[in-house]
């Protein structure tokens, strides 16, 4: 934890005239779940102190006299009529990739599916090829550069997978490039092997010997490199079964490696109830949900991760996000943000589909998007509200009228400047 003991070399900020500070917690707070997540805790009128990298403490502005005496030769910036927030945590996101896929993208306006595209060598398929004839230099730029867009946007942490390298090699190839993303960046990066994304073609007549090679040559390495936080498994109609899915996962397990996993995108597959069996640290899609699926999420810790800009990308059916909340489960949302199924990571937009098209409050939504999902990418120690203590990285908004503008001025992120670690990112 951080040392709060006045250190005369440090960068301290002071924030005034904050309209309200949304996620204002004196000490971290837990999962918000069911009826908790239309719950909001904002402080109007506010003033914020960061120190370096770090949030040291905010309070009302009738106290301010007191914080200029105690800081007198900080910088001042005066935020009048903006809004400050928790910048976003991202914990599902594909953004290692080469090239990108917008002849698919035709296709589906001309009416093929997510699947048939799949099965005609398209899809993830097509983005491996290209990705396994691109060099790791090339790989990690493009890579930054969607950090560095995804920033000015206000996230501040992201969760990275593989999954278009679909051999040993370039599997590594990928989380090396993931690594070197962690090592080189100021945004928190959690790192995720995904070698079950797709069915190489060259196996396609032998499964369990992909399987295999996962199991086999690419955890145990990557678990001796400590290349990934997480294991993910695509576990769905066409991609795969439950019973391949039990045995990465419980190799993976064996490794000290904890699930994060795609399930119920595609179909009633099964993936929600396997993750939970691992004890997965979040299922995410989740379009295919009923009450069984709820029934074993209810038991669990597992944060169930909805990406609404995949549904609406690939014209699927939306998570029956309501019922869930409902039924007392927490929500997190994230970008998915990919070359296939959600070519953009823009949070804003991602809040404004899951309030029109999932029918979540505008509380429930800046909720999902911080500090559940900081509990998703297990950053809530560092991230998702604004705590002393935590990681100075948030977004001052435009002057807005309420935080309810954030979701309806949707496609546009609401940002006049995102603070990433204490660095002004924009
Ligand atoms: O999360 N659903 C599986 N994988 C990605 C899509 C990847 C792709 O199409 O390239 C997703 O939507
Ligand atoms: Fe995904």
């Amino acid at each position: 934890m951080y040392n709060f003991a006045a250190n005369r070399f440090m960068a301290v900020i002071l924030f005034k005239n904050i309209k309200s500070i949304i996620q204002a917690y004196e000490t971290s707070p837990g999962i918000k779940k069911g009826a908790d997540m239309a719950r909001l805790t904002t402080l109007d009128n506010a003033w914020m102190v960061t120190r370096d990298e770090f949030i040291d403490s905010f309070g009302s502005m009738d106290t301010w006299n007191s914080i200029i005496e105690k800081f007198p030769d900080a910088e001042v910036i005066d935020v009048t009529g903006k809004f400050i927030m928790p910048a976003f945590c991202d914990s599902h996101t594909h953004i290692v990739y080469a090239g990108s896929r917008e002849n698919e993208f035709v296709y589906k306006i001309k009416g093929m599916s997510y699947e048939d595209i799949a099965k005609q060598g398209g899809g993830i398929i097509n983005s491996a090829k290209r990705l396994q004839q691109t060099g790791e230099d090339e790989l990690y730029e493009n890579a930054q550069r969607r950090i560095n867009e995804m920033m000015k946007m206000g996230t501040g942490a992201v969760e990275i997978k593989s999954g278009y390298g679909l051999t040993t090699t370039d599997e590594i190839k990928m989380l090396r490039v993931v690594k070197r993303l962690k090592e080189t960046n100021t945004i928190a990066v959690k790192s995720t092997f995904l070698g079950a994304h797709a069915m190489p073609v060259e196996y396609k007549e032998n499964r369990q010997g992909y399987i295999d090679e996962i199991t086999q040559k690419m955890l145990p390495q990557i678990a001796e490199e400590g290349l990934a936080d997480y294991c993910d498994v695509f576990c769905d109609k066409g991609f795969f079964t439950v019973e391949e899915t039990d045995q990465i996962l419980s190799k993976a397990s064996e490794l000290g490696m904890k699930p994060k996993i795609h399930a119920n995108e595609l179909d009633y597959s099964g993936g929600i109830q396997v993750g939970v069996k691992y004890g997965a640290i979040s299922v995410d899609h989740l379009e295919f949900t009923g009450n069984e699926e709820i029934e074993t999420l209810a038991q669990s810790n597992t944060m169930p991760t909805l990406l609404p800009s995949t549904a609406f990308f690939l014209r699927l059916h939306y998570p029956p996000a309501r019922k869930m909340m409902d039924a007392g489960l927490p929500l997190s949302l994230a970008s998915d943000y990919n070359p296939g199924s959600s070519p953009s990571g823009n949070m804003f937009f991602i809040m404004s589909l899951a309030c029109i098209q999932m029918k979540m409050l505008p509380e429930e939504v800046i909720n999902a998007a911080t500090i559940n999902a900081s509990y998703a990418m297990e950053l809530n120690h560092t991230h998702g509200s604004i705590t002393p203590g935590k990681a100075a990285s948030f977004i001052i908004t435009e002057e807005i009228p309420s935080y309810t503008y954030l979701m309806y001025s949707f496609g546009r992120p609401c940002v006049s400047q995102v603070f990433v670690k204490g660095k002004l990112v924009c």
